[in-house]
């Protein structure tokens, strides 16, 4: 099989989020890691793409020398990824899926939700896939609860409840750090800061599970640490479309708190409990029964949580192979094959469409308002 050409946009040497591109993105041996444009800073970016192996002519100073070596090229980029700060995802996407290439974009997707349907648009018009990075709902115990769901294991999904709450940004006396002040200012974070932040990987976790799309919210924001013109705090209640209650808490004041992201899931026959630091067991308990925990490679489990299980049982398989999920599954769409569950342009709009609703609510008392984007009522 020949390998896909892959190129990243951002995601350079000390970014967060980069090193998991890199880890998924090679993983499985379906990339190579062709051209990138990984820096703010020209030459640091050029520097560090040579390090990482891409040859001279194809480590670019930004996107748009990215943009315009590569599209012309016969063997240009099969897919490229946008790991840069917020606020540029919305050019370079639209720009690289104008010209006909594959994208994968960090969350969130876009910082409105006009931009958001525009990108589902064009990404329709172009044919080219457009998906998003929520690569949570890649571990293959979240497919495996996704499907149990589908296979109607737990019976029809009353209650989805589910945490984002960590406690880094918490220390009071640390909040005009330039790393974590510009997450509450609006003018650098948008309208929303901890619930766009992490609140949307709940949300998105939520309508992945319950397989539902939230229709209505009601929000409570808070601002614990004053300074703070945005929310470092949110309780978001909400409802699906197929008439599934919503809970979702998210922090980042939550000191004691690491990750904590977790979701449980209630049916009329059964409940299931995951929690991203114990990725690799499912917790299910079938009404009148006993709990159980399904591991990760065990016998008997869906096929599509197999199919993204590498490493033998008990072998703990983490977030940079979620994210290399993600690439296998798009290696896969490209190559013609679909793949139900990849987070796709529609999931980003859903999402901003949320933060919006959630800061109209919040600044409204709580009032429940629709949450769907305009294109999807
Ligand atoms: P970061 O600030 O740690 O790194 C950003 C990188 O992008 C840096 O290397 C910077 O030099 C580069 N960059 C900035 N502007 C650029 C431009 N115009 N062209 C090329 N490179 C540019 O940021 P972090 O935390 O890695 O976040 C990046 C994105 O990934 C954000 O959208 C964030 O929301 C998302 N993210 C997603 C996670 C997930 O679980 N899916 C986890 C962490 C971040």
């Amino acid at each position: 099989m020949n390998k896909l050409k892959w190129g990243m946009i951002g995601g350079g040497e000390g970014s967060q989020i980069g090193p998991a591109h890199r880890l998924g993105a090679l993983a499985d041996g379906r990339f190579t890691f062709s051209a990138g444009a990984l820096d703010h800073r020209p030459d640091v970016g050029k520097d560090y793409a040579q390090r990482l192996g891409i040859t001279a002519d194809r480590a670019y100073g930004d996107w748009q020398e990215m943009l315009a070596g590569e599209k012309d090229r016969e063997d240009r980029i099969d897919l490229v990824t946008v790991a840069t700060p917020n606020s540029t995802h919305f050019e370079i996407t639209k720009s690289f899926l104008e010209n006909g290439f594959n994208v994968l974009c960090e969350k969130p997707m876009t910082m409105t939700v006009e931009e958001g349907e525009e990108i589902v648009k064009i990404a329709a018009a172009s044919g080219k896939i457009c998906a998003v990075n929520y690569c949570y709902s890649a571990y293959p115990m979240v497919r495996q609860a996704r499907a149990m769901v589908r296979h109607g294991e737990i019976g029809k999904v009353r209650l989805v409840v589910t945490n984002f709450s960590h406690g880094h940004h918490g220390d009071a006396t640390d909040a005009d750090n330039p790393r974590v002040r510009w997450r509450y200012d609006p003018a650098m974070a948008g309208v929303s800061g901890q619930f766009a932040d992490c609140g949307i990987h709940a949300l998105h976790m939520a309508s992945f599970i319950a397989d539902d799309e939230v229709e209505t919210l009601s929000a409570d924001f808070a601002s614990t640490i004053p300074s703070r013109e945005l929310e470092d705090d949110a309780m978001v209640n909400f409802r699906m479309t197929g008439g599934t209650v919503g809970r979702l808490w998210t922090s980042s004041v939550a000191i004691g708190r690491q990750h904590g992201f977790d979701i449980q899931i209630f049916g009329e026959t059964g409940g299931l409990r995951w929690t991203s630091e114990q990725p690799n067991q499912l917790i299910y308990t079938p009404v009148g029964g006993r709990t159980q925990i399904i591991e990760k490679g065990e016998g008997g489990l869906h096929e599509d949580a197999n199919r993204l299980s590498r490493v033998a049982i008990a072998h703990p398989e983490g977030f940079p192979l979620a994210v290399a999920n993600i690439y296998c599954d798009l290696a896969d769409a490209i190559s013609g094959e679909h793949r139900d569950g990849l987070p796709d342009a529609a999931a980003g709009v859903r999402s901003m469409a949320a933060v919006y609703t959630a800061v109209k609510s919040a600044k409204d008392g709580g009032a429940w308002i629709d949450a769907r984007p305009p294109m999807y009522r």
